[in-house]
């Protein structure tokens, strides 16, 4: 039989008998808990996403990790193990994939945006290692989840506490790479970072403040419902079929479109 057919008729057999899930891959502003024991009172977005979706959330999101380390830990690879035709995998890192100093972190990536870059670096036994840039491990398991008939989504990471003239400051680099990578592959974006930042420059900065327990990064349960709402907003700004799983509070979620 053609691959495209055995993919349609596995999609059609996937969705019939088990409904489809979404799958969150991503690090602490993500994960349950937040940022754990380093961040007292603090929870991640994809605890709180489930109530405005007529589908179930499974959130696969760890503290700590990057596109990097979620790979080289083979996380992507479980999620493949686990995901059927149809569901959604929503993939959001970037806290954690910036350059560590002279001796390798473990989840820092290569410089830049090429899919073929790459960087050696040394771990701390002295030994060199070669790495890839963010968007390199970002396709792969994007190719990947297509390959299984799911359907990815890259979010770009969210914003931290930090303003200039009263407003959320510009993106890091890896918001652009995140919309890069999905250029690339042809997965939807959803640029999270512009539509959590659209939702804390209405609110203001004492409080959004107030989202932040301990630091600049890790979200109260309070300030985690405000990400999961903006990334909601985002998905009914947009093309990707989860928007038809939006349930009523996931349909009248604030703010507006970009
Ligand atoms: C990356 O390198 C491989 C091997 O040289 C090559 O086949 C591929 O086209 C390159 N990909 C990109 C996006 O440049
Ligand atoms: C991705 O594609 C969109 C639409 O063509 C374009 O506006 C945007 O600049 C591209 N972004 C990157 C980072 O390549
Ligand atoms: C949605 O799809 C239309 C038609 O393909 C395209 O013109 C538009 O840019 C897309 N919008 C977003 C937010 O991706």
């Amino acid at each position: 039989m053609c691959p495209l057919l055995s993919l349609i008729i596995a999609v059609i057999l996937g969705l019939s008998v088990h409904g489809q899930t979404v799958y969150l891959a991503g690090d602490s502003t993500m994960a349950r808990g937040g940022g754990g024991s380093a961040a007292p009172g603090t929870d991640g977005w994809g605890q709180y996403l489930g109530q405005y979706l007529t589908v179930p959330v499974v959130n696969r999101a760890i503290a700590g990790r990057s596109s990097r380390s979620y790979t080289d830990e083979g996380r992507f690879d479980a999620l493949l193990n686990t995901v059927r035709p149809g569901d959604f995998v929503i993939i959001e890192f970037g806290h954690n994939d910036g350059m560590s100093g002279n001796v390798d972190n473990g989840r820092q990536c290569a410089f830049g945006d090429g899919y073929n870059t790459t960087a050696t670096v040394s771990n701390s036994a002295g030994q060199s290692l070669v790495i890839h840039t963010f968007p390199y491990y970002i396709q792969n398991a994007v190719v990947a989840i297509q390959a299984k008939g799911a359907i990815p989504i890259i979010s770009s990471q969210t914003p931290s506490n930090d303003w200039s003239n009263g407003r959320i400051v510009a993106g890091p680099r890896f918001v652009g790479y995140a919309q890069t990578a999905a250029n690339r592959t042809g997965a939807t974006y959803v640029d999270h970072y512009a539509y959590v930042a659209q939702a804390y420059n209405k609110l203001g900065q004492t409080a959004t403040t107030a989202f932040y327990p301990g630091d600049h990064t890790h979200t109260s349960p309070a300030g985690a419902n405000v990400v999961a709402q903006a990334f909601m907003r985002g998905i009914l700004c947009g093309n990707s079929s989860l928007k038809s799983k939006a349930n009523s509070a996931g349909q009248s979620v604030p703010n507006g479109c970009l």
